[in-house]
């Protein structure tokens, strides 16, 4: 059974200070990981110390005394990052921990990498209880520089120094997200939206604009709540989370015209990337809108909405993940999160895999990607 709150977050806390002892000139991210017997009280503690060396919860697991590596099923693993789940110069650590038998495992911010990223997954499949999101808010302040660097074209791979080398993509990678209540209504009955979840939530998504080459939005989106669609520190929303060049470029998709007081025309990408506009699609052919966007260099594509335009990509099989935020609040009435998908009885039913759940503050990040799943056939 998972530790109570309060023990999580104090040994969270103990976590982010051993992170913080790592060094932070350093292409890996600062992370740090205790391990708690079944009383909350820490057994082992580990620090990702550079480069080649051990990562932190497979220094943890080095310290573990000897009278608990046959009862660790009875501990907990907490760390400041998703455990990795990639083979670089060190194993993943997802790997290590079951091959530990570590019971549970609980982290603060989860990996972005596409390669590194799915430790969840693997823990979870190996019968480890895991649960992310602990400390959210701190956890991503403390990794801000290295999420940020995630972002840069020099690490447009996502991987960290030690694994190998991504294969080209061939074609951008989508990803869809939205914010909703428990009863899935993504707006009020007038249209407005602006916030359904909390502080941590919004944090987390500025950090994934900041992985993502551009950020596409519907007219609707741009006419009811003129985004800015920059990846922006929260608690300072004039601090670039990136800087301008590597700010996600801005994508607006519909017809109608974009307002010329909009704020997405002061969006730094434009000027830092020699675009007089956001650049703007009929969205008559989606996928050679998409292949546009290719050409263009974007290969990872963060889609805000609103929920017209979400349901389209769904419809059009043009999505590969789908990132919801989940505020535990109602609103009732007619605005769902997700509009028709053409799907008229229970055979037709879409089926995702789950690939992380976090508690971030008061809201669920639920994290599920479409074309792992092999009931879906459907592709691009
Ligand atoms: N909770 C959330 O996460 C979230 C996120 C975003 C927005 N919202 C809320 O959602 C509402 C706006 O959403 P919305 O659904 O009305 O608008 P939307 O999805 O942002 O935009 C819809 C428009 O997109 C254009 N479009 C381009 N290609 C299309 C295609 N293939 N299929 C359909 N439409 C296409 C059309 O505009 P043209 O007529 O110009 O061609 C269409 O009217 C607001 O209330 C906003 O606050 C909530």
């Amino acid at each position: 059974m998972m530790l109570g709150r309060e023990i999580l977050e104090t040994a969270m806390r103990r976590a982010f200070e051993l992170a913080s002892l790592g060094p932070a000139e350093n292409p890996n991210p600062q992370v740090g990981c205790v391990i708690l017997d079944p009383s909350g009280t820490i057994v082992a503690e580990g620090w990702h110390r550079g480069a080649g060396t051990p990562h932190a919860e497979v220094s943890a697991l080095a310290a573990l005394p000897e009278e608990w590596r046959t009862r660790a099923h009875e501990l907990t693993a907490v760390a400041s990052l998703e455990p990795c789940n990639h083979t670089g110069r060190t194993g993943p650590c997802a790997v290590a921990l079951v091959q530990a038998g570590i019971g549970s495992v609980v982290f603060s911010v989860s990996d972005p990498g596409d390669a590194s990223s799915g430790g969840s997954a693997t823990l979870r499949a190996a019968g480890v209880e895991v649960l992310g999101g602990v400390l959210a808010a701190e956890g991503n302040t403390l990794l801000s520089g290295w999420l940020a660097r995630q972002a840069t074209p020099q690490s447009a791979s996502r991987l960290l120094a030690d694994s190998e080398p991504a294969a080209p993509s061939s074609r951008v990678h989508v990803i869809v997200k939205w914010a909703q209540t428990l009863d899935g209504r993504a707006a009020a009955a007038d249209g407005s939206s602006q916030w359904i979840t909390g502080a941590a939530a919004r944090l987390d998504v500025h950090r994934r604009r900041a992985a993502a080459d551009a950020i596409l939005v519907g007219t609707g989106t741009l006419l009811a709540d003129d985004p800015a669609l920059t990846a922006r520190s929260d608690s300072d929303p004039s601090g670039l989370l990136v800087p301008a060049s590597e700010q996600p470029i801005p994508v607006v998709l519909g017809t109608r015209e974009i307002p010329s007081d909009a704020r997405v025309r002061q969006h730094p990408a434009l000027a830092a990337k020699g675009l007089s506009d956001p650049l703007q699609f009929s969205g008559e052919d989606l996928a050679a809108h998409f292949a546009e966007l290719h050409e263009r260099g974007v290969r990872k594509l963060f889609v805000e909405g609103g929920p017209t335009v979400a349901s389209a990509l769904l419809r059009a099989g043009l999505v590969d993940e789908v990132l919801v935020y989940v505020a535990p609040a109602l609103l009732g009435g007619q605005r769902l999160a997700i509009g028709d998908l053409g799907i008229a009885s229970m055979s037709g039913i879409r089926r995702l895999s789950l690939t992380n759940v976090e508690r971030l503050g008061d809201d669920l990040l639920i994290q599920a990607s479409i074309h792992d799943n092999p009931e879906n056939e459907e592709g691009h």
